[in-house]
């Protein structure tokens, strides 16, 4: 059996990320290049590195989530499209570049988000209809296809991003920014990681432990992101810092304040980590990637 490293799975999916965008008729090739666009520019390929690890690690093959490990970063990089729109949030730069309305204007770039949606949910269903004579596997994955409409749909990340927009410019509950970032980012985190384990065949307490983890590190992640805005720079992001108070967003620094958001990132990479402590080393992949992040965030 090989072993897998965060490298490992980064490579193979890089090797994979176009095979599951459809062949488009040469009259709407705009469409492909707009897509191409925005999915080749790089990216840190959290969602499906961690969808590919969470197979691996409940037992399933690694090459065999790969149209899920796809179908997610689609499905990720469709919203970041979307998000990026002049009705949204309104950023020139992304992923180092700049964003795809800049390039194809905002109705491609609107139809480009709309084409990797679907395009994630035919590589999902394709790979599904291979899988008729074999009943187990063909539950795993609708299962896995389940965890991700989940996670991107009306509870999850349009539901976060419909709270988002109407948070702006007013103040907001604790309460109500734990939904927002649960909503809009820990859902789609929580997805990857259910989806690929949901792949293999693990037992409920490793599912549950799973998703214990998924949580925090959603929500840790979402926290890091804001407090890098505040912090980062443009060049260690590939997005304009600042947007947040630009835009007046509900954000964990605008409502806590930075060492109270910090401490917060902390305390979740803990409860991240310690729900995957009794599997020890061989958690690496997922603990190691919960501690970069709170480094990151610091
Ligand atoms: C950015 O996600 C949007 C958030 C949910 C914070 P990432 O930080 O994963 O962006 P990429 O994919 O690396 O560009
Ligand atoms: C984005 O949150 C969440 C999405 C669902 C895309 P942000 O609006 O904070 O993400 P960035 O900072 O633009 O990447
Ligand atoms: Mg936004
Ligand atoms: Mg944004
Ligand atoms: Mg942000």
């Amino acid at each position: 059996m090989k072993e897998y490293t965060f490298e490992d799975y980064k490579e193979l999916f890089e090797e994979h990320l176009m095979d599951f965008i459809p062949d488009v008729d040469h009259k709407s090739i705009t469409l492909y290049d707009s897509m191409k666009y925005s999915l080749s520019s790089g990216g840190k390929r959290i969602r499906p590195i961690l969808l590919l690890a969470a197979c691996d690690f409940c037992g399933g093959k690694v090459e065999e989530a790969l149209p899920y490990a796809c179908a997610i970063e689609y499905i990720h990089t469709y919203s970041l499209i979307h998000d990026d729109l002049p009705c949204m949030d309104n950023d020139e730069l992304r992923r180092g570049r700049p964003t795809n309305h800049i390039v194809y204007g905002e109705a491609m770039a609107t139809l480009a988000g709309d084409g990797l949606q679907s395009a994630a949910f035919e590589a999902m269903n394709r790979d599904m209809l291979l899988y008729f004579d074999d009943p187990d596997a063909l539950k795993r994955r609708i299962r896995a296809s389940y965890e991700i409409c989940k996670g991107s749909g009306c509870r999850g990340i349009v539901a976060g991003q419909v709270a988002d927009m109407e948070a702006e410019n007013k103040s907001s509950s604790k309460e109500m920014l734990d939904y927002i970032h649960l909503t809009k980012t820990a859902a789609l985190i929580v997805a990857a990681v259910r989806a690929g384990a949901q792949l293999g065949n693990p037992d409920n307490e490793l599912l549950e432990n799973l998703t214990v983890y998924a949580e925090n590190l959603g929500l840790a992640f979402q926290i890091c992101d804001d407090i890098l805005d505040v912090e980062g720079s443009e060049e260690e992001m590939g997005k304009k810092a600042g947007m947040d108070s630009v835009n007046k967003k509900a954000t964990y620094p605008g409502l806590y304040g930075l060492e109270e958001s910090k401490k917060r990132l902390n305390n979740l990479t803990d409860t991240a980590v310690d729900a995957l402590s009794q599997y020890y080393d061989n958690a690496e992949v997922f603990t190691r990637l919960a501690k970069d992040l709170a480094v990151r965030g610091k």
